[in-house]
């Protein structure tokens, strides 16, 4: 992967490989503000307005930044209910990318998972992954379900310098398929890469050998592909097996050991929308009637005929690595200088976004404060930065109703892809150090309104005491009159 290097090491910084030509203006609130307005949140940065964050780093789902080419395929859609031509461009380069030859058009990511799950997930069913996303993981147990997460153990220390943190054990998958038994296991859910982990990569062998351990037992193997951009960056760049390999043949590499594909467009590619797609036509036939029903004629699926350009446009620019390098080397940067000055972060770099290991860097701020909601809420008083909690807040309860507390808890910068510039990433470095000085004004967070699906993105909390106007009024002893 070519890389474009300083003449002085010590200037080296990741370089921008394209121009910007249309801007937003932002705006960043003052402190005091920025406090009154996470009170009106609920402390939830979801519920944040986004006029009021300068960096908006919660995700980078449907907020990347298109390209040229992308805007000018948007304006060539052919927008009809039925047959519309767009959806015969879109089906041509999907096969083009992943070699299927079936298409299930649907409105977005999780709307994928309703479909697997409403056709292929029964009561009492076992679904092992490598790890589960939050609606992913809903839309399971919704059926009756189980996730079992397979993940090998070095994924979840967030120290350990590991370069493929996102792979299964696949022992440990024989051994569950074993007990209990391949009748119980509709299918195995391969997510590459990892969202909950830190955007943390899988390998392309590891990939293999889940399928093919799938296809020892007859199992259907479904590869969760919205995170795929990324991992091909890092199989490309860590897996000695790939180096010689152009992205084009990883991809292919990988989807033709899949039964099933699915993936979020609002990442993989950066648009909007989701789509299935596979080479079997039975299983494509058994998924089929549930499109019209839930999500729009089997042309559209619910999609906007403008964002099915840009996906097509966006899957293959996918292809190029000069562009899908542009999100890890922002997030290598982040991670680095952070690391550098003794924050705690998810190590290696993964993809998606750099990671805050809040545990650490909040040690006296136990579970059920949740650290990680607590410190993304301090960070967008400390800098108008919007980031996402993935810790405890972003898991469901037991079915008795006890908290089911996150392995890791998070707090995620996401990198939306050539939306930031160096000097916002160096600005969000400098606020999350500030921050870091300042981890003892830092206290927790309690629920006030909390929802039964999906809490955490509409639930609404309270800090235990006054810490939050505490640390607004450091702030302002430090900065004086700066925004
Ligand atoms: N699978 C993975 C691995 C995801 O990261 C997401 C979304 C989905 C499925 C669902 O896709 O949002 O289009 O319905 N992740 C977003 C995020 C929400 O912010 O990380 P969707």
């Amino acid at each position: 992967m070519s890389v474009v290097k300083f003449y002085k090491e010590e200037h080296q910084v990741p370089l921008e490989m394209h121009k910007v030509r249309v801007v937003q203006k932002l705006f960043l609130p003052t402190v005091e503000e920025r406090v009154a307005k996470l009170r009106e949140a609920g402390n939830n940065t979801f519920l944040l307005q986004n006029k009021d964050v300068f960096m908006d780093m919660l995700t980078d789902s449907g907020v990347n930044a298109m390209s040229d080419n992308q805007v000018a395929a948007s304006m060539q859609a052919d927008d009809s209910y039925a047959g519309s031509e767009t959806f015969n461009r879109l089906s041509r380069v999907i096969e083009h990318v992943f070699g299927t030859k079936y298409f299930l058009p649907a409105h977005q990511g999780r709307a994928c998972e309703n479909i697997l799950a409403e056709t292929f997930v029964k009561e009492g069913d076992v679904v092992p992954m490598n790890f589960h996303f939050t609606t992913t993981k809903a839309h399971i147990t919704r059926k009756g379900g189980r996730v079992e997460e397979l993940i090998i153990e070095e994924g979840l220390d967030p120290n350990l310098e590991y370069p493929f943190k996102g792979n299964f054990d696949t022992a440990r998958l024989r051994a569950l398929i074993e007990e209990v038994g391949a009748d119980h296991v509709p299918f195995v859910r391969i997510e590459a890469g990892t969202n909950l982990i830190g955007g943390q990569p899988l390998s392309m062998e590891n990939m293999l050998e889940v399928a093919a351990i799938c296809k020892e037992y007859g199992i259907m193997s479904v590869l969760d592909a919205s995170l795929l951009q990324d991992n091909l960056y890092f199989i490309k760049t860590r897996e000695e097996a790939a180096k010689d390999m152009t992205i084009a043949e990883i991809i292919r590499k990988i989807a033709d050991q899949m039964d099933l594909i699915y993936f979020s467009s609002r990442k993989l590619g950066f648009a909007r929308g989701g789509a299935i797609v596979s080479n079997n036509e039975s299983l494509i036939l058994k998924m089929k009637a549930f499109i019209p029903l839930y999500e729009g004629f089997l042309t559209y699926g619910g999609m906007e005929v403008r964002a099915m350009e840009a996906m097509a446009v966006g899957l293959m620019e996918t292809l190029d690595e000069e562009i899908i390098n542009q999100g890890p080397i922002f997030i290598e940067y982040l991670v680095k200088e952070l690391s550098e000055y003794g924050v705690p972060m998810v190590k290696p770099a993964g993809g998606l976004g750099a990671h805050i290991n809040a545990s650490e860097f909040l040690p006296n701020i136990p579970h059920e404060q949740y650290p990680a909601g607590a410190l993304a809420t301090a960070l967008y008083i400390a800098g108008g930065i919007r980031g996402m909690e993935r810790g405890s807040l972003s898991e469901q309860r037991n079915p008795d109703g006890s908290e089911n507390y996150a392995e890791l808890e998070l707090v995620r910068l996401a990198c939306p892809r050539r939306v930031f510039t160096l000097s916002q990433v160096k600005y969000c470095a400098d606020r999350v150090k500030w921050l870091y000085d300042n981890r003892e004004l830092i206290g927790g967070l309690k629920w006030v309104e909390e929802p039964e699906v999906l809490r955490f993105f509409f639930g609404r909390l309270q800090p235990l005491s006054d810490w939050q106007e505490k640390l607004a009024a450091k702030f302002r002893e430090d900065f004086g009159d700066s925004l």
